[in-house]
């Protein structure tokens, strides 16, 4: 996830490209297998911790320090108000968070962006990121949002792929 003041790391010649989608239309049904509950403020460690190693080996991959300043950015609204209502995280069987959305209103882009979304290591290809962004997605659309975006940097297949699977297409920009 490419955020609007990136975190410098060791690939800065990657490209970060805009995916959009015109609320409602998900592509699919919204899956009832796995429950969310909304963010709580004391999230973000567990959320950095997941992202230093979810992210680790890819284009935007971080330290957990630089993660944890990203989420306390995002949820403090630097990154545009927060939008909690739509923001959602994942807990495994055994309550541990393994999973999270965050979604800021971010006023250049003129609708919602997903801020970040990243799944534990061992919990991922299975659906949990579909399923947590078709929910929030059917979320903006009650709350009378029209539009969402993303900006994905180029290489993300896994990134890609989740966007595409769930109705976004890249902006020509
Ligand atoms: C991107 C990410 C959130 C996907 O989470 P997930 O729970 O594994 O995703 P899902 O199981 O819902 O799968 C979504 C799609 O991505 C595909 N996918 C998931 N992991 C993949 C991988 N490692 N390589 C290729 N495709 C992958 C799935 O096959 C599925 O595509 P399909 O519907 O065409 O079959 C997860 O890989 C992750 O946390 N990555 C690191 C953080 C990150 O890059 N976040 C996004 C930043 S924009």
């Amino acid at each position: 996830m490419s955020n609007p003041d990136r975190t410098s790391n060791v690939h800065d010649a990657r490209v970060a490209r805009m995916w959009h989608q015109h609320l409602p239309a998900p592509h699919g049904g919204v899956s009832n297998s796995h429950v969310f509950r909304p963010v709580r403020g004391q999230d973000g460690p567990a959320i950095a911790m997941i992202s230093q190693r979810a992210f680790l080996g890819g284009p935007d991959e971080a330290s957990e320090n630089d993660f944890l300043g990203k989420v306390s950015a995002i949820l403090g609204g630097r990154y545009g108000r927060f939008m909690d209502t739509a923001s959602l995280v994942h807990e495994s069987s055994s309550g541990a968070l393994d999973a999270a959305l965050l979604i800021t209103d971010y006023l250049p882009y003129a609708c919602p962006v997903i801020a970040l979304v990243v799944v534990e290591k061992a919990a991922q290809q299975r659906g949990v990121a579909t399923a947590l962004l078709l929910h929030s997605l059917a979320v903006l659309h009650q709350a009378g949002q029209s539009q969402c975006c993303a900006r994905i940097t180029q290489g993300n297949l896994a990134s890609e792929r989740l966007f595409q699977g769930c109705g976004f297409v890249p902006v020509l920009e």
